[in-house]
């Protein structure tokens, strides 16, 4: 298995793959997505096998434009708004279904709301031009591990389970998106991702919450152990071990036997691009015991950023 770079002929390929019920693994702005056919069944079930997804846990249904979306879901009030205003872009819509549904249950994981977004890299965007229906897809590495961010990254966690892998150009955003419950009669964040929660709420002119409780029963994937590398992570370390691998945010504490800096002028978007790369170059690195964080500020897409470094300490904890 190699790398497609995405010219004309490599997307006709991967959407003649996706008629065919195969996977094809494909950059979106936020992290790499492993995509199949949304309407057939068996190409869906193909994602849940690939990542050893737990059938509980639902995909995000990616669309060209909104009237693929309406085809799917109904759109009120505040999601036409949303809509218009951060799609195409890393936001993540859970909207009431359409029945009856073209999508079969095993996308929504049986749920009466479905997850829609729609993309903005542009091989995302030709992907789903060439082949014209809506693609189901998830981050593309296996459940529990780290988000892809690069071609690299998917080949070398599901090389064997994915019929072609399109690569570049590079990732803008590299967090998965923001996932917004508009089902209910209050908006309820449900993960904090490539959207600044902030940016949602000035639009709105609301405040937007998290209901830990309500989050729980809605977003199955949340309460995953998720974004483990295989070495213990500590975050907000205030010192570090000469063992230990760090990951610097801002000026870098000194004392370690291998640094990456997130962004070394504490930029949260640079920190953002640079997350999932580094962590995946700290956790290849055989002469280093754990990864120590440098402590990154909590708004912005710093809330994005301390949920998955939170995600990744607890996952590493040996239980
Ligand atoms: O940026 C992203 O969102 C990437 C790219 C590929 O688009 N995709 C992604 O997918 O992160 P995944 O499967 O890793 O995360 C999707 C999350 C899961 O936590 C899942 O539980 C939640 O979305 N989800 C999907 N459908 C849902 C629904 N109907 N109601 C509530 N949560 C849902
Ligand atoms: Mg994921």
């Amino acid at each position: 298995m190699s790398l497609f770079p995405p010219t004309f002929e490599n997307i006709q390929k991967a959407a003649q793959l996706l008629r065919e019920g195969e996977l094809v693994a494909f950059p979106t702005e936020t992290v790499y997505g492993l995509g199949a056919d949304a309407f057939q069944e068996k190409a869906c079930q193909k994602i849940y096998t690939a990542k050893g997804r737990p059938s509980f846990n639902p995909l995000i249904v990616h669309c060209l434009e909104n009237t693929q979306v309406e085809e799917l879901a109904f759109l009120g009030q505040d999601a036409q708004k949303l809509a218009a205003q951060f799609w195409p872009g890393p936001l993540t819509l859970i909207l009431k279904k359409r029945t009856p549904s073209l999508l079969p249950s095993i996308v929504t994981a049986g749920l009466e709301t479905v997850a829609v977004r729609i993309p903005l890299h542009p091989t995302a965007r030709a992907l789903l031009k060439a082949f014209g229906r809506p693609i189901a897809a998830p981050s593309a590495n296996r459940s529990g591990f780290l988000s892809p961010t690069l071609a690299r990254h998917v080949l070398e966690d599901l090389h064997s389970k994915v019929a072609m892998i399109l690569e570049g150009p590079p990732i803008e955003v590299g967090l998965e998106s923001t996932i917004l419950d508009l089902s209910e009669d209050v908006p309820i964040l449900l993960r904090a991702g490539g959207l600044e929660i902030e940016k949602i709420q000035e639009f709105l002119g609301q405040k937007i919450f998290m209901n830990q409780t309500v989050s729980k029963i809605k977003s199955p994937g949340q309460l995953l152990k998720h974004y483990a590398p295989h070495l213990p992570l500590r975050f907000n370390a205030e010192d570090v071990d000469s063992e230990e691998g760090l990951l610097a945010f801002g000026s870098p504490l000194s004392g370690s036997k291998v640094t990456f800096n997130l962004s070394k002028t504490e930029n949260l978007e640079e920190a953002a691009q640079n997350l999932f790369a580094f962590l995946h170059l700290l956790d290849e690195r055989s002469d280093i015991t754990g990864i120590a964080v440098q402590s990154i500020p909590e708004h912005g897409l710093g809330i994005a950023i301390n949920d998955r470094l939170r995600r990744a300490a607890e996952g590493s904890k040996k239980i």
